[in-house]
């Protein structure tokens, strides 16, 4: 198994902090590393790191968290995906470190965040994520949550994935043969907002067309909270990939393949 699929699998949200700030220079690699992320959009995606007492941010669903990380976009075509692909490359490489993040998109006081972020015209800020070391124990708060969110199940293969259309499913033993089962397998692990993984992934020849399949409510003035998880497997999918020392290259091409109702195209990855 590559050591992006165990980083995958060993990763969960956290929500329970043991209180205590983190070194300067562990702040500073995180800080390192967000400035390198690019995502295959080419769209900006800018970090802010926040210190939640100097700020007095909190959020009702931490506990003991001491930094958070906001990340902004200019609101625009492909904001969403270039969003999810890039924050998930900073929270991974945070989880990598050692630490425990998870996205907040709604569970926090958004005007007291994005006043701290301090966003131009035009920005706006999705999501945020504490960073921090994990408490010894999970919160009674932070367990009833993953479980009214089923947080440690997902969809099957069957349900997720399809080949040539959305007529044929994947069985994880066709992946296996398409040498495509730990690249499926990190996209159906990814998180996304309340578990709904809306991705479904339609595999041809070389090829993964991904798709969003919209849940009601997710959808605001500013931006799509579905199509961010989008981005974030289209990171999974990826990084598997080239994990596995295979060349994936992002392209918007749908395929017109016949969708299912509230299902629409977002891109493919060709290799
Ligand atoms: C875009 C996005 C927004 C999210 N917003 C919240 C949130 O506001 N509050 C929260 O507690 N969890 C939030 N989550 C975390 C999900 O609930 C979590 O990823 C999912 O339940 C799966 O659990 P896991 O990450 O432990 O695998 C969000 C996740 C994503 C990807």
């Amino acid at each position: 198994m590559s050591e992006f699929l165990e980083l995958v699998k060993s990763r969960r949200s956290v929500r329970t902090f043991d209180g205590q700030a983190l070194d300067n220079t562990v702040v500073e690699d995180l800080k390192s590393f967000a400035q390198s992320i690019v995502n295959p959009y080419g769209i900006p995606v800018r970090f802010e790191f926040l210190d939640a007492d100097e700020h007095k941010l909190s959020s009702p669903v931490l506990a003991g968290e001491k930094l958070y990380v906001s990340a902004v976009v200019a609101k625009g075509e492909h904001a969403e995906e270039a969003y999810g692909y890039a924050f998930e490359a900073l929270l991974m490489h945070a989880h990598e470190m050692g630490l425990g993040t998870v996205w907040i998109g709604g569970t926090m006081p958004r005007d007291k965040f994005e006043n701290a972020t301090g966003l131009a015209d035009g920005e706006v800020m999705p999501c945020v994520s504490p960073l921090g070391k994990e408490a010894k124990k999970m919160s009674v708060k932070e367990a009833l949550m993953r479980k009214g969110v089923k947080a440690d199940s997902r969809f099957d293969f069957e349900e997720l994935f399809f080949v040539g259309d959305f007529g044929t499913a994947m069985t994880p033993g066709k992946a296996m043969e398409a040498g495509l089962r730990d690249a499926l397998e990190s996209v159906r692990l990814a998180p996304s907002a309340v578990n709904k993984q809306p991705w479904r992934v339609v595999i041809g020849d070389r090829v993964a067309h991904f798709y969003e399949k919209h849940d009601k409510g997710y959808i605001t003035p500013d931006y799509d909270l579905q199509k961010i998880d989008i981005g974030i497997a289209m990171y999974h999918f990826e990084q598997e990939l080239l994990a596995e020392g295979r060349t994936p290259k992002c392209e918007i091409s749908d395929p017109g393949i016949l969708v299912p109702a509230d299902v629409d195209y977002v891109a493919s990855f060709r290799w």
